[in-house]
């Protein structure tokens, strides 16, 4: 196993910090848990790995079937629907997402390792091991159907590590990644401080976090289906307010039709 995953890894059971071990099965040396993998690595807490997804949308990503035609269809579906075609369109589509968060990241510029945090089925995991061939790449998410298919399509990227675990309780130890990516996603969370409250945690001083989220849908039909989903808003001058309240500052965001793009620093 590689050798910087395992020394920013955190036991899931104990919160011990480099005490996983092991070539291709992992094992805590401080409490004894097996991990198991299965292509990605199972770091959800033990406890709490029953629990069940609690919004619909969640239980959606859990499904198989929506995993392999999530890419494809769902993503541009939705993101078109409660975003508007300035979300991708106005910059190529999901090249020009792509080229965003990989230039906001500074990718190029700095050695990792880096975090697509909810990577789904490893799209920007893709694009950021392409951009970061010597670095570290770590996909994490909860949803096991989208690990299996992120497994599938990052197979030959010798630079990607996929993990599944909770946004909200983190793996990983302290200061541990360059940057980190987090697309789409905020709507989800259940507790969205507490996800920045980790972020700030597992970032270098210094290092970005950059993710994007849906603002007010343009259209009539988009706010009534964001809705009726349950899909939670935010608004720049909101997000700039909690992310400095855990430490996350230098806030800058860049509107993409109803979505937008944000970057901070760990401060
Ligand atoms: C709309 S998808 C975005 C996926 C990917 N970032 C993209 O842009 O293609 C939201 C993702 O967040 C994941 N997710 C939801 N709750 C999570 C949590 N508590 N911890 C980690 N990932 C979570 C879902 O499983 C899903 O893959």
């Amino acid at each position: 196993m590689d050798p910087t995953l395992l020394s920013i890894l955190r036991c899931p059971r104990c919160g011990a910090g480099g005490s996983l071990t092991g070539a291709r099965a992992l094992a805590c040396a401080a409490c004894g848990l097996e991990i198991a993998r299965d292509g990605y690595l199972d770091l959800l807490d033990p406890n709490r790995a029953g629990e069940p997804a609690t919004s619909t949308e969640q239980r959606l990503m859990e499904s198989l079937v929506v995993a392999r035609i999530y890419e494809r269809l769902w993503r541009p579906t939705f993101v078109r629907l409660l975003a508007g075609r300035g979300a991708g369109g106005a910059v190529g589509g999901f090249a020009g997402e792509l080229f965003i968060h990989k230039h906001t990241l500074a990718i190029d510029d700095r050695p990792g390792p880096w975090l697509d945090l909810s990577c789904g089925t490893g799209l920007f995991v893709r694009a950021l091991a392409a951009a970061a061939p010597g670095s570290l790449v770590v996909g994490l998410d909860i949803a096991r159907a989208m690990l299996e298919v992120a497994e599938r399509r990052t197979k030959g990227y010798g630079n990607v590590a996929l993990i599944r675990g909770d946004a909200h309780t983190l793996p990983f130890i302290d200061g541990a990644f360059t940057g980190i990516n987090n697309v789409g996603a905020l709507h989800v969370y259940d507790d969205v401080e507490q996800v920045f409250r980790e972020v700030w945690r597992v970032l270098k001083p210094g290092a970005l976090y950059v993710g994007s989220t849906f603002a007010e849908a343009p259209s009539l039909f988009g706010k009534v289906a964001a809705r009726l989903a349950g899909i939670r808003r935010f608004e720049p001058d909101q997000l700039r307010g909690q992310l400095a309240r855990v430490g996350l500052g230098e806030f800058e965001s860049l509107p993409l039709g109803g979505a937008f793009i944000f970057r901070a620093r760990k401060l």
